[in-house]
């Protein structure tokens, strides 16, 4: 059978890494936004990520979702276009592909290099499906490639990426992904609940050190993308559950008293300053389900697995 898959680039040119890291480090606090964590290496950090035992959102989604696949099918019917903003290594579409029989499969990814080689695995393997890749920044823009079929969509958005973003900026986004999907479009998404912060603490300060690491790519890509000079050993990977807000923060820590020079700017660093990296919400699922009253989408069915440390909801679009 002829694979059949379509590559397609979306990234805005202007997406200035320089810029986000001059504005970033005059802010008050200091930060980076977290979908810079995402060059080829980073990619490959979270997907190693994803295998330590201590973070176990991959895990328990997927035995979810194995579980779940023709329950779910039943409720979406097959032959839907899927697109999957953040598909990173399409690891969890692989469980849903059988029951859901999409017309088409449009992985979404800020990493071009990393969305090719899995759009060409996931055709390897499904030799059956449409494969359309698009690399694109989603936090911005979800554009549909005009080669693909029209039809019922269903948005794919598991591993509970929605909490990197703020809950006002979710959604925004939801509200966009409710735009994208169109009449009888619906969302699969896998939110993390709220839970014993030692599970959070520990899920992201891995004994092995790969979610340091991945903080710390950071500090690598910013010096090798953008000549800012800067040791990334003068900083460490610092990350808690703040319960006040409800969020895993990860930070990296100035070792050190420190200045960072970049194109005619100082960035002063005291010891123990931060930069802001990233935010992961958890939500209880009455949280989730207020958050998303406002932006026109119907909640069909929630899932939660044992314990109640992860959860999938279906919406369907008003
Ligand atoms: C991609 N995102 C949902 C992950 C998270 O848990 O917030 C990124 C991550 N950061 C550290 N570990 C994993």
């Amino acid at each position: 059978m002829a694979k059949r898959i379509t590559f397609h680039d979306h990234k805005p040119k202007a997406l200035s890494l320089q810029e986000a890291v001059i504005q970033g480090f005059l802010g008050k606090p200091k930060s980076i936004p977290p979908k810079f964590f995402y060059d080829e290496r980073g990619s490959a950090l979270f997907a190693a990520i994803c295998e330590q035992p201590e973070y176990y959102p991959p895990d328990i989604e997927q035995a979810m979702l194995g579980r779940l696949a023709e329950e779910i099918a039943e409720l979406t019917g097959t032959g839907r276009v899927i697109f999957e903003p953040g598909a990173g290594s399409a690891a969890k579409i692989r469980l849903l592909l059988d029951a859901l029989k999409p017309t088409a499969y449009v992985p979404m990814d800020i990493s071009c290099e990393f969305l090719k080689e899995a759009a060409c695995a996931l055709v390897d393997e499904f030799p059956w499906l449409p494969v359309h890749a698009t690399c694109v920044d989603f936090t911005h823009s979800l554009p549909i490639p005009e080669s693909v079929p029209t039809g019922p969509r269903l948005a794919f958005f598991p591993g509970s990426s929605i909490g990197n973003f703020t809950p006002e900026t979710a959604c925004q986004f939801l509200a966009m992904v409710h735009d994208k999907i169109g009449r009888d479009g619906m969302l699969l998404i896998g939110v993390d609940t709220k839970k014993d912060p030692r599970i959070l603490d520990a899920a992201y300060n891995d004994a092995a050190g790969v979610t340091a690491a991945f903080n710390l790519n950071l500090l690598h890509r910013i010096r090798n993308e953008t000549g800012i000079e800067c040791n990334p050993q003068n900083f460490e990977h610092r990350a808690f559950y703040n319960g006040d807000q409800g969020r895993v923060e990860m930070h990296l820590v100035s070792r050190c008293r420190q200045t960072l020079r970049l194109n005619g700017y100082r960035f002063e660093f005291g010891e123990g300053e931060t930069v802001h990296t990233e935010n992961s919400y958890k939500y209880t699922p009455e949280e989730f389900i207020a958050l998303t009253a406002n932006v026109g989408l119907d909640l069909q069915q929630f899932w939660l697995c044992e314990q109640d440390l992860f959860a999938l909801y279906l919406f369907r679009s008003r």
